[in-house]
């Protein structure tokens, strides 16, 4: 099939790229590389330097290229850059998700999967896990940014002929994600590998749902014609690690003995989360299977033979 995917050369959208070349799709990606890398671009796809934003340009490229499906994964990223630039953030995360819609409306596009997020979008949780149908109080720019998007793309399947599935990812890490947008995982490994010593925002025990992007990437791929009764979906591993946690196995891995500093906290930022997958695994078959420490290693061998 031939398939486009937005924000392609970022660290998920790549990952997803590789796998939907393996499974033999025809890919095109679009990306304004303002986070994403050039080099993580797979070398067969077709690569427009573009920005999502820009209405004319993202019209041209779909009406020369008319992808059967489209994965939508260009985003702002940052909790903490949202919460310093929610302008910029709703600009990139509602604004330019309209202009994928417009884009896929004005040409005839039939499918769309969107990627959103699965922490930030509830907010501090009334129960864990969290399934998908709990009630939703994002507590940062971010969260509402991607929740809002969600939205419109839900509106736009309805106005239009347009088939859809939004996935909302747990924290996800693994080869290609860079250490500058500051997740747990390439952050810490980052200070790590330059002897510095990391740093943990309030005590550790804030917990997330782990899930590593090989797992992810290839699901996602499996996904491209799959369809099922529910839309919205969590993809995540179901299992609630604390940071302090994650640090001991990043201590173990990479042979680092010194212990984390403790600082105050990052307000917007939700304490504890762990995903209910239930409905991913009955209807879409999701089962992610790489361990924590199997993946903190795969990771750790990336980033060192880069
Ligand atoms: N990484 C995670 O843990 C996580 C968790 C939940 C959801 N998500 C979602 O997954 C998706 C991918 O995230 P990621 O972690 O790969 O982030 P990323 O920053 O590596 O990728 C996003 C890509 O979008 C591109 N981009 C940004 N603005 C653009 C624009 N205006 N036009 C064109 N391209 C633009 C960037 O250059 C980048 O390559 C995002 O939608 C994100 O919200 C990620």
């Amino acid at each position: 099939m031939k398939v486009l995917v937005t924000g392609g050369a970022g660290f998920i959208g790549s990952n997803l790229v590789d796998k939907l070349i393996d499974r033999g799709h025809l890919v095109v990606v679009i990306d304004n590389l303002s986070a994403g890398k050039r080099e993580n671009i797979n070398e067969n796809a077709k690569f427009y330097a573009a920005d999502m934003l820009d209405t004319d340009r993202l019209n041209e490229i779909f009406s020369l290229e008319k992808p059967e499906v489209v994965y939508h994964l260009a985003a702002q990223t940052m909790l903490r850059k949202s919460i310093e630039d929610p302008i910029c953030d709703a600009k990139t995360n509602i604004l330019g998700t309209i202009s994928i819609l417009e884009a896929c409306r004005m040409n005839d596009i039939k499918r769309i999967i969107y990627t959103s997020t699965g922490g930030a979008r509830v907010g501090e949780p009334d129960y864990l896990p969290v399934d998908e149908k709990h009630p939703l109080r994002p507590s940062s720019p971010y969260g509402i940014s991607k929740h809002s998007a969600e939205h419109y793309v839900e509106a736009y399947c309805g106005l239009y002929e347009l088939d859809y599935l939004i996935f909302c990812f747990g924290n996800v890490y693994g080869p290609r994600d860079p250490p500058e947008c500051k997740r747990l995982v390439p952050f810490f490994m980052d200070m790590i590998q330059k002897n510095n010593v990391p740093k943990i925002f309030g005590d550790g025990t804030n917990t997330r749902d782990y899930i590593y992007v090989m797992d992810l990437a290839n699901f996602m791929a499996e996904c491209i014609d799959k369809s099922s009764s529910s839309k919205l979906f969590h993809l995540a591993n179901g299992k609630e690690i604390s940071v302090n946690e994650v640090y001991e196995v990043l201590k173990k891995v990479t042979g680092f003995e010194k212990d984390a500093e403790k600082i105050s906290e990052v307000k917007g930022e939700v304490k504890k989360i762990v995903l209910d997958i239930s409905l991913a695994q009955k209807e879409l078959g999701w089962n992610p299977t790489t361990e924590l420490e199997e993946g903190i290693k795969n990771t750790w061998s990336w980033l060192n033979n880069k």
